[in-house]
């Protein structure tokens, strides 16, 4: 017999799930290029971010080279977080990339991958990848659940302490027509599943 109780929790489990799939975006964010007025802030969210943060230096030598590039998401007229990348002929190679603490679990990050992802294409890019510490749980559950896949251990990869890496990997998805709204409703429909197990 049909068990009107369980039936209306799903329903109720649902409408708030389907109200609440974006309400963690922040309504007033963009993102635009780096500038230099920018960079207090970006020094202050790296260190808040990295046990060992890029110097002061190290984002002048990168950014310094033609290929690289620096991203901020805004909010408020604040940086809400940034990204450093190099453009590379077949694929694009995350540098830096972190989401001041009090706009993380916002979409600010999920949100400037997006971006970053919108620049891959079946002809040229075709694939993001960025190194990240095996000790970075958090960064790694984040890629993971943004489609990066970890494909190779990098051994001893840093300077500062004896730490792999893992080397991930997204990998442009040529069928899909607007990835913005497809990874969107594939996330809608993982959570979807989920309910309806536990129900
Ligand atoms: C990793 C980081 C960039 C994530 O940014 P964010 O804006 O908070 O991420 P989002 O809000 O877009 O998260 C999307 C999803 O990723 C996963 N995720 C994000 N942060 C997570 C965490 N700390 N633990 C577990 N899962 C996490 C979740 O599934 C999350 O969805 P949910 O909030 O609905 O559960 C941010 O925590 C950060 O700046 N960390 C420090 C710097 C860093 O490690 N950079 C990466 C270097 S390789």
């Amino acid at each position: 017999m049909l068990d009107f109780g369980k039936v209306y929790k799903l329903l109720i489990k649902i409408i708030l799930m389907t109200s609440s799939i974006d309400d963690k975006k922040l309504s007033n964010f963009f993102i635009r290029w780096m500038i230099r007025r920018d960079m207090p802030e970006v020094f202050g969210i790296e260190n808040a971010s990295f046990e060992f943060p890029w110097l002061e230096e190290d984002f002048l030598q990168n950014l310094r080279q033609r290929n690289c590039i620096g991203m901020i998401g805004e909010s408020s007229g604040q940086v809400a977080g940034f990204m450093i990348y190099q453009l590379h002929n077949s694929g694009i190679h995350l540098l830096n990339f972190a989401v001041s603490p009090q706009y993380r679990r916002k979409r600010v990050g999920t949100q400037m991958l997006d971006k970053l992802k919108l620049k891959l294409s079946d002809q040229k890019r075709k694939n993001i990848c960025l190194e990240v510490r095996e000790t970075n749980l958090p960064a790694q559950l984040f890629f993971r659940e943004n489609y990066f896949r970890a494909f190779s251990v990098l051994k001893d990869h840093y300077s500062d302490i004896p730490e792999d890496a893992y080397l991930m990997t997204y990998r442009h998805k040529p069928i899909l027509q607007e990835p913005l709204e497809e990874s969107l409703k594939s996330r809608y429909f993982s959570k979807l599943k989920n309910l309806l197990r536990v129900a």
